[in-house]
């Protein structure tokens, strides 16, 4: 996108909780020149768009409307939400089937409207159907882009903070892998106002296992005690929008290409900190991990691969 005029126009793809949210969070948090919601429910984007405009008078004038994928042609960003959430006791996994069905009915017509711009995936299993996103469509794997670890990180700052009693701009500590049970922690390399996370007497190797076991369980925690989880995973997906609308460079972990990163061969995308603007995915970083960090990454990708071995695209 750098350099290339931006319409400013955004394809939302599922309006459900999640798919809502985010254009509530967007509109209010960027300027968008048109919103286009599309979503199976026919109705919903007809009511959401209408429920929408109301907030306009407080925000930048948008066009906020129904649409069809077609209509993905000359937008800058096409969101996928759409997909089958989490029961409780579920796993991401789990969805594997029906979401990949539900993928390959999304990125194909969107692909064939003449769409250019970014794909931005949070549907879950997130890794997965952001790795599906760029083998379906063939785009440079820097425009797509998923939401990835970066909700589990935002989760692992706020719990640190807590126990440390800091803000959590004080918290440098990143959830990575996949987003759900392989994931892991980069504690060994985090910090807390610039010191050591492990220096930290309240953060025992202890207190630092059920830290990890919680942020693994929370979104899980979410839905079993309010059905869905949106807040978290909207408001990344509206950091992420935002900073290719603005051409704003920002550095989160994301759910990015990793191959040739970590000592990983498979071609998939997993949660690693990445840097994105206006282009896409800027840089892929290899950040700094221990040995033992390094085999839960290797571990993190070849779990992924073996679920990819077992989609038929
Ligand atoms: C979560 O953990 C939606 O997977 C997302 O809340």
């Amino acid at each position: 996108m750098r350099g290339q005029i931006m319409t400013r126009k955004v394809l939302l793809v599922g309006d459900g909780a999640v798919g809502s949210t985010f254009a509530n969070d967007l509109l209010q948090n960027c300027d968008v020149k048109e919103l286009i919601i599309c979503d199976v429910a026919k109705q919903r984007p007809v009511g959401d768009s209408m429920d929408l405009e109301d907030i306009t008078p407080f925000m930048g004038q948008t066009d906020i409307h129904p649409g069809e994928y077609s209509d993905a042609k000359d937008a800058d960003v096409c969101v996928i939400t759409a997909g089958v959430p989490r029961k409780p006791g579920e796993t991401r996994l789990d969805l594997v089937a029906k979401n990949v069905k539900i993928l390959k009915s999304i990125v194909k017509p969107v692909v064939d409207s003449g769409f250019h711009g970014i794909f931005v995936v949070s549907a879950n299993p997130v890794d997965i159907l952001t790795t599906l996103t760029q083998k379906l469509s063939g785009f440079p794997k820097n425009k797509v882009i998923g939401t990835g670890s970066s909700l589990d990180s935002m989760r692992l700052r706020v719990e640190l903070a807590k126990k440390v009693g800091v803000p959590v701009a004080k918290v440098n500590s990143m959830v990575l892998g996949e987003h759900g049970d392989t994931s892991f922690e980069n504690f060994d390399e985090s910090t807390i106002n610039g010191k050591p996370l492990k220096s930290y007497d309240e953060l025992s190797d202890d207190v630092l296992a059920q830290v990890e076991t919680d942020i693994r369980k929370k979104g899980g925690k979410i839905i079993a005690n309010k059905g869905a989880t949106f807040y978290g995973v909207a408001m990344m997906l509206t950091q992420i929008v935002s900073a290719i609308l603005d051409n704003r460079s920002i550095v989160l972990p994301l759910s990015a290409p990793v191959k040739g990163k970590y000592g990983i061969n498979h071609e998939l995308y997993l949660g690693t900190p990445a840097a994105i603007d206006g282009s896409g995915i800027s840089y892929v970083i290899e950040t700094e991990l221990s040995d033992d960090e390094k085999k839960k990454m290797l571990n993190s990708a070849d779990k992924m691969q073996e679920v990819l071995n077992t989609v038929d695209l």
